[in-house]
């Protein structure tokens, strides 16, 4: 099997599953319990939140533990506006978030909140001045994400968070595609949203982290846990583990990332000698292992299957519009045709992709497109 489909989720490694295991099995009582068993546990909780502190380079209160990318990023999103609303009610995002912003911001509008939502260039990024034109005295918060899950492009960060240095508004970052993968200084962000699923974690554990000082409204509530933000009984097992993949995945960026980048550079110069195929992700501005392409004349989820039956496993976009089979919204949003945005696919490299399946890759690819342009014919 070749799996080339890490943004949709990467492989758990298997020294997370063991932590997992291990944790789940022995340190099992709850950590709020007052005897000493729940008392080993919490500590446990807090090792797992000190040590994904020091990775990250922050502070140990500043991280909340969630059940993923999606709680985490509708935490931050809500959280905000509903604890500052009185501050203004002007939000700012791009026109390429996931859905968990995408969705939440919808819903915040019809709270009467105004949002303005960023266009992008032909290579998927925003544009600095544009974002400057949009802020307003009364925006509060400002949301963007660094690597888009779809095109790999990546977004001014920088640029964004110096300008907002002497504005009221709060600034969160979706780092869930670029954490393990893309440096990022956290310097300058309020709120950063991280998933351990797409870092070889396991899924249902994510993580907020929210710059001391900075409140959030609770959307969860309840007994209180991490903070008073998120209630629900801690699953140490899961931030354990977390803890675990993410020490993993920032080895494996320092010693194999140059071999990402190779894969990478490899598939572009492969893919572009193929006629008729399109490479939406564009070198200057992209992650290293998100690659989004059209093959002219075809359908995205055609090839997925085809390459399936050599066992190869890419998506069309990403999963959560190959499940609704619609066109990709960041390629139309970059003004590819509908056509092309609805025909694209997605290979996402992961740090335990090689040489050799890249090369098999293109073998199977070139075949694949043989055979269904015969059939076209
Ligand atoms: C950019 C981005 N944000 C948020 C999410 C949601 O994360 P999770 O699957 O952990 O809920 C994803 C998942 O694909 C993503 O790619």
């Amino acid at each position: 099997m070749i799996y080339l489909d890490n943004s949709a989720t990467t492989k758990p490694y298997s020294a997370v599953l063991e932590t997992y295991t291990k944790v789940a099995s022995r340190y099992f009582a709850n950590p709020s319990s007052l005897h000493a068993f729940g008392q080993k546990v919490r500590e446990l909780h807090e090792e797992a939140r000190k040590q994904i502190a020091q990775l990250l380079g922050v502070r140990s209160d500043e991280l909340i533990f969630t059940s993923g990318g999606t709680e985490s990023n509708n935490l931050a999103l809500k959280g905000i506006a509903h604890r500052y609303k009185n501050r203004g009610r002007h939000l700012i995002t791009t026109q390429v978030e996931h859905p968990s912003i995408k969705e939440v911001m919808g819903e915040l509008e019809k709270e009467g909140f105004t949002v303005t939502y960023l266009p992008v260039d032909e290579q998927g990024v925003i544009r600095v001045s544009d974002f400057e034109h949009a802020l307003r005295e009364d925006t509060i918060l400002v949301s963007v994400m660094h690597v888009n899950n779809e095109v790999g492009s990546i977004q001014p960060i920088q640029e964004i968070s110096n300008r907002l240095s002497k504005h009221q508004a709060f600034f969160h970052v979706d780092n869930i595609q670029g954490m393990g993968m893309c440096e990022l200084d956290l310097n300058g962000i309020d709120l950063l949203s991280v998933s351990a699923h797409k870092l070889h974690g396991l899924r249902g554990t994510g993580l907020l982290y929210k710059k001391k000082g900075i409140e959030l409204h609770s959307e969860m509530l309840g007994g209180g846990q991490e903070g008073g933000i998120r209630s629900g009984t801690e699953n140490t097992a899961g931030a354990v583990a977390f803890a675990k993949a993410l020490r993993l995945v920032l080895t494996e960026k320092e010693n194999k990332l140059k071999d990402v980048l190779a894969i990478r550079d490899y598939l572009l110069q492969e893919l572009s000698q193929i006629e008729g195929i399109h490479v939406h992700s564009k070198k200057a501005c992209m992650a290293p292992h998100i690659l989004c392409l059209s093959a002219r004349g075809h359908r995205g989820e055609v090839l997925v299957h085809a390459l399936e039956q050599k066992e190869i496993f890419v998506s069309t976009t990403s999963a959560c519009s190959s499940k609704a089979k619609l066109a990709s919204s960041t390629l139309k949003a970059m003004g590819v045709s509908d056509e092309e945005a609805t025909g694209a696919i997605r290979i996402s490299l992961g740090y335990e992709n090689t040489d050799a399946e890249a090369e098999q890759f293109i073998v199977a690819f070139r075949e694949v497109l043989e055979k269904i342009n015969e059939v076209v014919k």
